[in-house]
């Protein structure tokens, strides 16, 4: 590895990075991340840190899970690729389905295919369900429904149905077909009701009505996070998600589940459609699946979906979709052995435990800092701050001073995520008390500087 002052010197010149303009990272060189130990990182000036954004809501074991990186390199040692095309597999691709298929039954999950990440999963779940009406003998039925302020990845099939615009305008023209209903956000919505159950009534009631507007017979699926993560950990009522599935059921329109944050425990549940009470058709899930120790992601399909496809007499069963990388045997191994640590340590119930103390010690700062309009979470370790200049107005605080908050919070002992106005987090599923304490402790320095 070339030395620290190489490093700072071409930081952001070669790399253009993900979610920003090039021209900022060389203007504001990104943060150099050097090791990371448990739920600690360390930057190259040895700078070491609460990682309060588990890497991007997905090192949920930390960092230092020696079973998960010794199966890794095992398995490279073995056998570090063949292609899962069909006619031929590996035996640790065929453990890890075994696997993801045993934590997800008690969802209705039957089968499993797997991808490099979430993007992936959302765009096969999308074009499954196109298959299984197609197969069904409804090849009219490819319009896809959607939450605004929902995040599904970045391919165009996810995009189109993303709920941001930032992650559309500059890419569109998306995919046709897709149509957007309001978002579960009780603190801003078209119907100014800040009653979660209230509003999840009216967005049933509109998601009735857009079906009706659209023909309910041409409309392949909707897809949903159980908690919207990158819209600000939008949590919706205990009863949405049911009113969802419901309405779909009624029907005939499939449901994903996107669970690439809410899946392995974020929510203090399995999955974030456990915790609502729904089993769903199809579920996209990555992240967890490895602890991002390798890029992985599967869809995931429920036994009434999986047995369309394999009783087919229409000859429309074929799944023409697939990455090189799709059950690799190196990210198979990862995540058998993920799943069993996962499983081993409980990792939802610290979830949930430590999610509560976040977002209480959160709620505590609010009764400080006027500057605090809104803070999200209490369901496992998914919580938000979003920032206002005016409490009564809610007008969102300026970019600029939220990311200087951001700032603040990172010298003050904690790696947040700034998506102005909000700062989101999700740590590590195995974060300490300890831990999470410095969060609070940072955020409380942070927002009394500003
Ligand atoms: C709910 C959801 N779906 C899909 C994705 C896309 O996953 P990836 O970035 O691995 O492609 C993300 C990423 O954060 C996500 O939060």
């Amino acid at each position: 590895m070339k030395d620290d002052n190489f490093l700072k010197e071409h930081n952001a010149k070669a790399l253009w990075h993900p979610m920003g303009a090039p021209g900022d990272s060389m203007a504001n060189p990104p943060t150099i991340i050097t090791k990371a130990e448990g739920s600690r990182i360390f930057d190259i000036d040895g700078h070491s840190v609460v990682d309060g954004v588990g890497g991007l809501w997905c090192a949920n074991l930390g960092y230092s899970n020696d079973v998960v990186k010794q199966a890794i390199s095992d398995q490279l040692a073995q056998l570090p690729y063949y292609s899962a095309f069909s006619g031929s597999t590996n035996p640790a691709a065929i453990e890890a389905s075994v696997a993801v298929q045993e934590f997800f039954a008690e969802d209705g999950i039957g089968r499993v295919f797997f991808t490099s990440g979430g993007s992936d999963s959302v765009d096969t779940c999308l074009r499954l369900t196109r298959n299984y009406h197609r197969i069904k003998g409804q090849p009219q039925r490819t319009k896809f429904l959607s939450l605004k302020k929902g995040y599904h990845g970045t391919h165009f099939g996810g995009a189109s149905v993303n709920g941001n615009n930032r992650f559309r305008i500059g890419y569109e023209p998306l995919l046709p077909g897709c149509f957007h209903i309001t978002a579960p956000y009780p603190y801003r919505n078209p119907y100014d009701e800040s009653d979660p159950a209230r509003l999840a009534q009216k967005i049933a009631a509109e998601l009735v009505d857009e079906i009706e507007f659209q023909g309910p017979d041409t409309i392949a699926a909707f897809i949903m996070e159980p908690i919207l993560g990158a819209g600000g950990v939008l949590v919706p009522d205990p009863s949405f998600m049911k009113l969802m599935r419901e309405i779909c059921t009624r029907y005939g329109i499939l449901m994903i589940a996107d669970e690439v944050i809410c899946g392995f425990g974020r929510t203090g549940d399995w999955s974030g459609s456990r915790h609502w009470g729904v089993k769903p058709d199809l579920m996209s899930v990555a992240k967890g699946i490895t602890s991002a120790y390798f890029p992985v992601g599967a869809a995931l399909v429920s036994e009434e979906v999986a047995e369309v496809f394999e009783q087919d007499k229409s000859g429309n069963a074929a799944i023409w979709h697939g990455y090189t990388y799709s059950a690799h045997p190196v990210g198979a191994a990862a995540v058998t052995a993920c799943l069993s640590e996962t499983l081993r340590l409980d990792t939802k119930t610290n979830a949930a435990a430590r999610g509560t103390q976040l977002y209480h010690g959160l709620m505590g700062l609010k009764e400080k800092y006027d500057i605090i309009g809104d803070v999200r979470g209490g369901h496992g370790l998914m919580t938000a701050i979003e920032f206002v200049s005016d409490r009564a107005t809610k007008t969102p605080l300026d970019a600029d001073t939220v990311k200087t908050i951001q700032k603040r919070v990172y010298e003050a002992g904690a790696m947040v995520r700034p998506a102005p106005p909000n700062i989101m987090m999700s740590p590590p599923l195995i974060i300490t008390e300890d831990e999470v304490q410095i969060m609070i402790d940072a955020f409380d320095t942070a927002i009394g500087s500003v």
